[in-house]
């Protein structure tokens, strides 16, 4: 007997975008330098290099606080939004997504981060941005920190390595949850937690040649985090009873290279590390695999008293994640072709096609993630990325076919239902990058994930004009049938 099972009213259709890939505008109104204003455009990076992408020396970042031209640092200019938000939620709102997931620019509240007193013009952007898509029918999912932290933490304090961040996040996060208590019910802490093990830099604000041992500053740093998390979680509870908050994780589902037991070890350390993060700020304890690791690389994790208990009772109310892709672990991947992502990469799973960018698309993987999220914490679900960065060609009549970008997000939506006809518990989804923005690891703007297309180009040029795709009007009437 077949199921019909719908997707549920109300569930959060929508999609996704940061503020620092989309705003632009990054020394107006009193905001301050973010480690995303020092990113630099690597299109000339192999794009299989993720390695490079997101390596960050203090030389570098040197050189970009010197450097006042906004060329070469695409997130400075983003897409506008920051100007341009009442038309592009005007084209969302028609477009018929029920939610939109962005960020506040922490740089905006607090320009340095340790103030005492909020920068108000940066407050009154978020509320006319928030007031605005409100009345596009939009709801409001918001993550407190998405890639991005200010310059001065990361020179003055260490990033986030220095527990006194912890206060400083703690003040930032009081200060939004007062002011957008009355407009934002759904929010979320940290973009992808675990990425600060991949790229401490952007998650972090370490740079790796300030310090002797990068690891042990990299998962002091995270303790640091998971505590504001949990901060964060009693903080919205307090102050706005009827919100929900989440954490966030990138979901990188691995298989094993073949059925050789080291192989499917291999595959199961990897998985078993993926939710490391989730273990701790679901479950509210670090796991005891992690603890081997620490005592096997001899790392000690600096903890304040009282820390254990707040990790315990305040978790999170629901798990976000972002899914593109899968991974394939070999206990011996010598000699076996490779695959990348955009912080990670892996052996070359033959049954899977690529995309412009060679990451593996994986459907099926959607709903494995899903179905393994859910067994083990049995909280909702949120996918809050997911999409498909390609190259797109304006036609000369201005139209812009995308059925690879369709046929991408049908696919996974597909194998969402499939999880929810499981028994999985869904709250929404949120296509990533629903207008075109500057990506996150090579910053770049022609490696395009919108349904909405800017004219820009990746040294800036463009009318900034945006354009309905063809994914714009598929996904309108998928959203307009309730997913189908
Ligand atoms: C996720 C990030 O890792 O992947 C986003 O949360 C990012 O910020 C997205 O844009 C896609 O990656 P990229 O490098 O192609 O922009």
């Amino acid at each position: 007997m077949t199921t019909t099972r719908t997707f549920p009213e109300g569930f959060l259709w929508g999609g996704a975008i940061a503020a620092n890939q989309a705003e632009g505008a990054w020394n107006v109104a009193g905001k301050g330098i973010s480690t995303a204003d020092t990113a630099m455009n690597k299109k000339n990076i192999s794009k299989s290099d993720y390695k490079k992408q997101n390596a960050v020396s203090s030389e570098q970042l040197a050189a970009a606080l010197e450097d006042q031209s906004t060329v070469n640092y695409p997130k400075r200019r983003g897409i506008d939004f920051y100007h341009r938000y009442p038309e592009d939620l005007a084209l969302m709102g028609e477009m018929g997504i029920k939610t939109l997931r962005t960020s506040i620019a922490w740089t905006r509240i607090f320009p340095n981060g340790n103030e005492t007193q909020p920068n108000e013009e940066g407050l009154l952007f978020y509320d006319r941005l928030l007031d605005e898509m409100i009345k596009n029918g939009i709801e409001p999912l918001v993550t407190l920190s998405h890639y991005e932290m200010p310059m001065y933490l990361v020179d003055h304090y260490g990033g986030w390595t220095s527990r006194e961040v912890v206060d400083i996040f703690v003040r930032f996060t009081t200060t939004v949850f007062n002011r957008y208590k009355d407009k934002v019910k759904y929010w979320i802490t940290f973009n992808e937690i675990d990425g600060i093990v991949r790229h401490p830099f952007t998650n972090g604000g370490i740079v790796p040649d300030r310090f002797e041992n990068v690891e042990q500053a990299v998962y002091q740093a995270l303790h640091h985090q998971f505590i504001a998390s949990a901060y964060a979680v009693k903080l919205c509870h307090e102050i706005i009873p009827d919100a929900q908050i989440g954490c966030m994780l990138t979901s990188l589902l691995h298989y094993p290279h073949t059925c050789n037991p080291l192989d499917v070890l291999a595959a199961h350390k990897n998985n078993q590390f993926n939710l490391f993060f989730t273990d701790v700020q679901v479950r509210g304890t670090y796991p005891g695999y992690i603890e081997r690791y620490f005592r096997e690389q001899g790392i000690t994790i600096e903890k304040a008293e009282g820390d254990s208990d707040l990790l315990k009772e305040y978790t999170a109310d629901f798990i976000s994640f972002s899914y593109y892709n899968s991974f394939v672990a070999s206990a011996d991947s010598e000699g076996l072709e490779t695959v990348s992502g955009n912080t990670m990469g892996g052996v070359k799973n033959p049954y899977l096609p690529v995309s412009d960018w060679g990451w593996q698309i994986d459907p099926i993987g959607l709903r494995l993630a899903l179905n393994h999220l859910y067994s083990r914490y049995q909280v909702p679900l949120f996918i809050v990325e997911n999409g498909l960065g390609a190259y797109d060609n304006v036609e000369e009549d201005g139209t812009i076919s995308d059925p690879y970008r369709i046929e991408y997000l049908r696919s996974h939506i597909e194998q969402m239902h499939e999880a929810l006809l499981d028994g999985v518990e869904i709250m929404g989804y949120t296509v990533w990058g629903i207008i075109d923005l500057i990506s996150y690891s090579s910053s770049e703007m022609e490696k395009r994930y919108g349904l909405i297309h800017v004219d820009q180009d990746n040294d800036g040029n463009g009318t900034l004009e945006r354009r309905r795709k063809e994914s714009f009007f598929w996904y309108q009437n998928l959203i307009s049938n309730n997913g189908l």
